[in-house]
């Protein structure tokens, strides 16, 4: 029988030991953990995940202050509020979703955020912290990855791991976490030759590469636990649907766990977000 990976339940374990340690910070320290998160332009899926990252803060008793920029927005306009919430004490996460529009610098961007409430992780310290394997605030989406692993390897030590996609949002960060649990860690990608043949020698995959139903039962090991980090919208049957990279129902029979879509990692990146929020503020704090 193949192990469903319920991100919706573990998220939603992370949330409540979240709200929890955020009320005894709250007792200690006479305020709440703040979080501002920053939307330039009106992206449709951004502003879903924009409001969902508000709601789920308000749950677990994290401020939430919301920037909405427009999609004009200058370069300086940016920078000058990222300024203001570097400087402002009682705001300990800066969020800005991503992508920005075309004529913005992402780059200079996320290095304008102060390293110490960088809850993306990705600003060059924080990623460079995790290279080193001391990181505190790390990438939501593979921490929360790395957290569905645990679930089902609680050692993961010594197992093969492919990485399918070498985002820096995703892939990177990944293959290093994966890396640091003593896992042999290979990253594949769109120039990889023998891609299929790499995927199947591997314990755990990891897929990340933002095609839909990419990954078939072909590419995985009998036994291999799959996380699919995919979040794809396609039409089928002339109805709108989500799908991930991974194609569900050829891979379910052959890996012996993997993640849905929806309700697989999707979740855990906001649950993982608010716990960077929560340790950022400690981090600041303390
Ligand atoms: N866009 C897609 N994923 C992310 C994420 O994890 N953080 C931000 N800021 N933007 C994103």
């Amino acid at each position: 029988m193949t192990v469903l990976i319920n991100g919706k339940l573990i998220s939603q374990q992370v949330i409540d030991e979240t709200a929890k340690e955020v009320s005894t910070f709250v007792e200690d320290f006479g305020l709440a953990p703040g979080l501002a998160v920053v939307l330039v332009g009106e992206d449709p899926a951004s502003q879903v995940y924009v409001r969902n990252k508000v709601k789920r803060a308000e749950e677990v008793g994290i401020r939430s202050l919301e920037y909405k920029l427009p999609a004009t927005s200058s370069q300086e306009a940016l920078d000058d509020l990222i300024q203001t919430l570097n400087a402002d004490s009682t705001v300990h996460g800066i969020l800005v979703q991503l992508p920005l529009p075309d004529h913005l610098n992402e780059e200079a961007v996320l290095l304008a955020i102060d390293p110490a409430k960088d809850v993306d992780g990705f600003h060059p310290l924080n990623v460079g912290a995790l290279a080193c394997g001391d990181a505190s605030l790390v990438p939501c989406t593979p921490m929360g990855c790395m957290i569905m692993l645990a679930h089902v390897h609680p050692d993961l030590s010594g197992k093969q791991a492919v990485v399918i996609g070498r985002s820096n949002i995703v892939g990177k960060p990944m293959a290093a976490l994966l890396l640091q649990a003593n896992c042999t860690v290979t990253v594949v990608h769109s120039r990889t030759k023998n891609i299929e043949s790499i995927c199947s020698q591997a314990d755990i995959v990891v897929a990340a590469i933002g095609r839909p139903e990419m990954v078939k039962a072909s590419w995985i090991k009998p036994g291999a636990t799959v996380i699919d980090v995919g979040i794809n919208a396609i039409e089928r049957d002339g109805k709108r649907k989500l799908v991930g990279d991974v194609d569900f129902a050829d891979v379910e029979p052959v890996a012996s766990a993997i993640t849905p879509v929806p309700g697989g990692v999707g979740p855990m990146t906001i649950a993982c977000l608010m716990k960077n929020t929560l340790q950022a503020a400690k981090n600041q704090v303390l």
